[in-house]
């Protein structure tokens, strides 16, 4: 009987059942039952040994080694390249860059020295060497297997050995005892924890590409982040220039690093001057503001733009690329509440210019002063300015990490003048410094 060697368990209570259900029998939850191998039994009578617990102090330290990628946007992303035996998750949605950027690394790591290979579940060798052309010589010296036979990767790997293998994608990968479809939840996490058992016990650094589609369902990536032992999210649209690599989740490393890559003819290249790009392409125009962001331990000055145009609609339109939208809605509530500025009856548009995300709550008075600086008409005042600073329910402006690194990057680009929560203490006062001009507060609003 095929069913025999695996069982159906339900990831919210453990309950395991030979056939799957739409709803665990034991605890109620519904589409929780996912495919798994079921395990040989073990050994019920032997009783384990007492292992010995070590104190720390007595533990071994060594420093790890790295393989650098050669890509030094994403070799920081990693803490300094891939450590022997990890496992690294690579997500992002399809067509972002993940096979590019994948696909690079090997062709350095080829070039200096290193084994490498390149497991395909997606295209024939003949598509990939047509990428690997566009990407420079040593790509071209990257070893291919298109295969989507888990058990056939596996055996492979064995026999390789390479110090570094790249699998697009995790949800291609087939383990041939489980009967769900490729990419289901129970085979992705199959794939995943045999594909880290081998490369542990061989020392292969291993990066597993995984699709995410935009509204995070995915199947796949997401049960695997407790396993691997970093997670990286590739971010961006495919329309845009700017794509950036975050960790999510890092054990060998920080978690803050972001790199910034530009697609081009000829693959990824990294973005090492984006601060200037942004600064430069800045319209200074109404609704347009430069916020001094932290990206990780790295500043950033990114232009934040905002449009507020009277609208028919009720309720009016609030949209937002590249903050989070929760955000967008409280410093909309803080203006119109602290700060005089109400855009009740007006679609508001929100975006931070280039395709880049900013997830850090630094980012709130600048959102607050492109709506404001929209709404009124008016740009920004006086020489060209950078902000940063989070905003608070009671309408005051609250320090954030890293000023002096913010302001320094800002300083660097000419724009000496930083409105932030050290010089200002609220909302409203950065409205009246930064919108001088036309700051008496209209009493319209309350
Ligand atoms: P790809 O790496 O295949 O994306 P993913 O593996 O994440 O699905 O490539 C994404 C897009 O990038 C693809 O539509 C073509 C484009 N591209 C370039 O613009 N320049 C290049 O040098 C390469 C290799 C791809
Ligand atoms: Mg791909």
């Amino acid at each position: 009987m095929a069913r025999a060697h695996t069982q159906y368990v339900c990831t919210a209570c453990g309950h395991a059942e030979a056939r799957w259900h739409g709803q665990c029998p034991d605890c109620g939850a519904w589409n929780t039952l996912v495919e798994e191998a079921r395990s040989a039994p073990a050994a019920k009578t032997a009783r384990a040994a007492a292992a010995r617990p070590v104190r720390l102090a007595d533990v071994r330290s060594e420093r790890l080694p790295r393989l650098p990628t050669g890509i030094g946007e994403f070799d920081r992303v990693l803490g300094g390249g891939l450590v022997p035996g990890s496992l690294v998750l690579l997500g992002g949605s399809p067509g972002i860059g993940k096979s590019t950027l994948t696909g690079m690394a090997l062709g350095h790591l080829a070039s200096t020295g290193r084994s490498t290979l390149y497991v395909s579940g997606e295209e024939s060798p003949a598509q990939i060497r047509l990428r690997a052309e566009r990407l420079g010589e040593g790509a071209l010296e990257v070893p291919v297997l298109a295969e989507t036979d888990l058990g056939t990767v596996l055996a492979t790997l064995e026999a390789e050995r390479p110090d570094v293998c790249v699998i697009d994608s995790v949800q291609t990968l087939h383990a041939a005892e489980l009967t769900g479809a490729p990419g289901s939840v129970g085979q992705v996490r199959e794939v995943a924890s045999r594909v880290m058992g081998v490369a542990k016990s061989i020392g292969t650094a291993v990066l597993l590409v995984g699709h995410v589609t935009k509204e995070g369902a995915l199947a796949g990536p997401r049960v695997l982040e407790h396993l691997v032992d970093c997670v990286l999210q590739f971010e961006g649209e495919r329309e845009r220039t700017y794509r950036t690599v975050r960790a999510l989740k890092n054990r060998f490393g920080s978690t803050s690093e972001t790199g910034v890559f530009e697609m081009r003819s000829g693959g990824l290249v990294e973005v090492l001057d984006a601060s200037a790009r942004f600064v430069g392409e800045a319209t200074g125009k109404p609704g347009s503001v430069v916020l001094a962001a932290m990206e990780g331990t790295r500043p950033l000055l990114v232009e934040v733009q905002a449009l507020v145009s009277p609208s028919e609609l009720v309720p009016p339109r609030r949209a937002c690329t590249g903050i989070d939208r929760n955000r967008l809605a409280l410093v909309l509530a803080v203006l119109g509440r602290h700060a005089g500025v109400g855009v009740g009856t007006a679609d508001v548009f929100v975006n931070v210019a280039g395709g880049i995300r900013i997830d850090e709550p630094g980012a709130d008075l600048a959102v607050a002063l492109a709506v404001a600086s929209a709404a009124r008409g008016v740009p920004l005042q006086g020489s060209p300015r950078a902000c940063f600073g989070e905003v608070g329910l009671t309408g005051e402006l609250r320090t954030v990490a890293h000023q002096e690194r913010r302001r320094e990057e800002a300083a660097k680009f000419g724009l000496r003048d930083v409105i932030c929560p050290e010089r200002v203490p609220t909302l409203r006062e950065a409205l009246r410094m930064a919108l001088r001009s036309d700051a008496e507060e209209r009493p319209r609003a309350a």
